[in-house]
């Protein structure tokens, strides 16, 4: 990674950059850092990099000729790098800031002084970060602080793999407490279980000691920090208190399909049916509340497929897309698709086989229950849900599918419609308890 720093006391940044991790770093050829003096770019004879404020009042401001040259030159060497003004204006720093910056090749830090520098050099700048709500003297610091946290996340830096997973914050929580030689110190001794050489029971506790830490020092951080089912086990088996801590769930991969063709008509025979408006926006609508990933609209009949994209299209891309483009958001969800064959075909290219589900309004047909679909979709498993339009989806497709789901109601009057329908089975499926 090449890192550019623009300032005038470049002499400020030798030390830092020439100590312990960052000089090893620099040596093996995974960091280039080259600090360039403002001062350089200045064109009066004076070599002047800031001048007295427009509006009269305290201070001196960097001049923004000076900069802007010495940015040009940066670029004229290498072209691209993502410019960074150090600022107490800028964005808060922290480490997932720091994971954001360490995913480019090439940062450039302009360093500011007095009080700060001209603000029309906003043009050149892509980012403003500070590292917190004080006020130093100059950028020079903060740059130190942005390289070295930066520096740390990439790979080869340290000398453990995963050791900068593991530090504070990286999860939401304040790392453990650490202990090392004399095994008592001032009358006080190493934890036991430290000592146990239970690699199982040391993880425990280490964990535990973690999120009670957190809990104690920072607990704003712990809203961010998320579980899973045997760290949740592994807290109370600790005597700590898991009320509050959230459960990691897997990304829901569900998606939805409204079958035009083929359905059954009342009298149980094969027909394809008419796509409406109101179910392209409802079901749009429910799927983009709801988190479902695609809603495919299976009809064969060309003018029917012609008609489904007009309406999405004017709703992403015409008049709606302005009127309302909350509405373009949802419908950007829908796939047009000529057949539950092009669908699987359309879906296996982009991840693999589903757990196909279909929902009846019929009874005695269902296979899986809600709670236990639930629980495979909050598994993580790939779900597709077909619901048919007419009096529902044909016997043919019922016999392809994988599992389905009871009908709902149960009071007798079975005739939801479909949209009402999706609404709800997805509100049971997704719902956050
Ligand atoms: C004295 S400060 C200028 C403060 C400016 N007048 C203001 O009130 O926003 C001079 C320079 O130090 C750097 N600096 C000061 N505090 C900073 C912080 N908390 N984070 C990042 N940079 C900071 C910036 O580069 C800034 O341009």
């Amino acid at each position: 990674m090449r890192f550019d720093i623009l300032t005038i006391f470049p002499d400020l940044l030798k030390s830092p950059l020439n100590e312990g991790i960052i000089r090893r770093a620099r040596a093996a050829g995974i960091l280039e850092i080259n600090s360039h003096n403002i001062r350089d770019f200045a064109f009066d004879r004076h070599a002047m990099t800031d001048d007295r404020p427009f509006g009269g009042g305290e201070g001196m401001v960097m001049k923004p000729e000076p900069v802007a040259a010495a940015l040009q030159a940066v670029n004229a060497e290498q072209a691209g790098g993502h410019v960074v003004l150090l600022s107490p204006q800028g964005r808060p720093y922290n480490q997932s800031l720091a994971a954001e910056l360490a995913a480019y090749k090439h940062l450039i830090f302009i360093c500011g002084r007095y009080e700060g520098i001209d603000d029309r050099l906003t043009d050149y700048i892509d980012d403003e970060v500070s590292i917190g709500d004080y006020v130093l003297t100059g950028g020079e610091l903060p740059a130190m602080v942005l390289i070295d946290s930066i520096s740390r996340l990439l790979p080869g830096v340290l000398g453990c793999v995963d050791s900068a997973g593991r530090d504070s914050f990286s999860r939401g929580l304040l790392k453990h407490p650490q202990f090392t030689r004399p095994r008592v110190f001032a009358g006080h001794e190493v934890p036991e279980v430290l000592m146990s050489g239970d690699h199982q029971a040391i993880r425990r506790w280490r964990l535990a000691q973690s999120v009670k830490r957190t809990r104690a020092r920072r607990p704003d951080l712990l809203a961010g920090a998320r579980f899973s089912a045997d760290e949740l086990k592994d807290l109370k088996s600790e005597g700590v208190e898991t009320d509050g801590l959230r459960a990691e769930t897997a990304a829901v991969k569900l998606d939805v399909a409204l079958v035009h063709y083929p359905v059954c008509n009342k009298n149980k025979e094969i027909i394809g049916s008419a796509i409406t408006n109101l179910d392209l926006h409802d079901i749009a609508r429910a799927s983009a509340t709801y988190g479902v990933g695609t809603y495919y609209v299976v009809t064969p009949y060309e003018d029917q497929q012609r008609l489904a994209m007009e309406i999405i299209e004017h709703w992403r891309q015409g008049f709606g897309a302005v009127y309302n483009p909350d509405r373009g958001q949802a419908l950007a969800k829908v796939v047009v698709v000529d057949s539950l064959e092009s669908l699987f075909k359309e879906a296996g290219s982009r991840g693999g086989r589903y757990h196909v589900m279909a929902t009846t309004a019929a009874s005695g047909a269902a296979t899986m229950s809600y709670k236990q679909v639930r629980q495979r979709l909050a598994a993580g498993e790939r779900t597709l849900l077909l619901f048919g339009t007419g009096w529902g989806l044909a016997p043919e497709i019922m016999a392809q599918v994988d599992d389905v789901l009871p009908p709902l109601g149960g009071k007798g009057y079975n005739h939801l419609s479909v949209r009402s329908a999706v609404s709800i089975i997805l509100d049971r499926l997704l719902a956050d308890a």
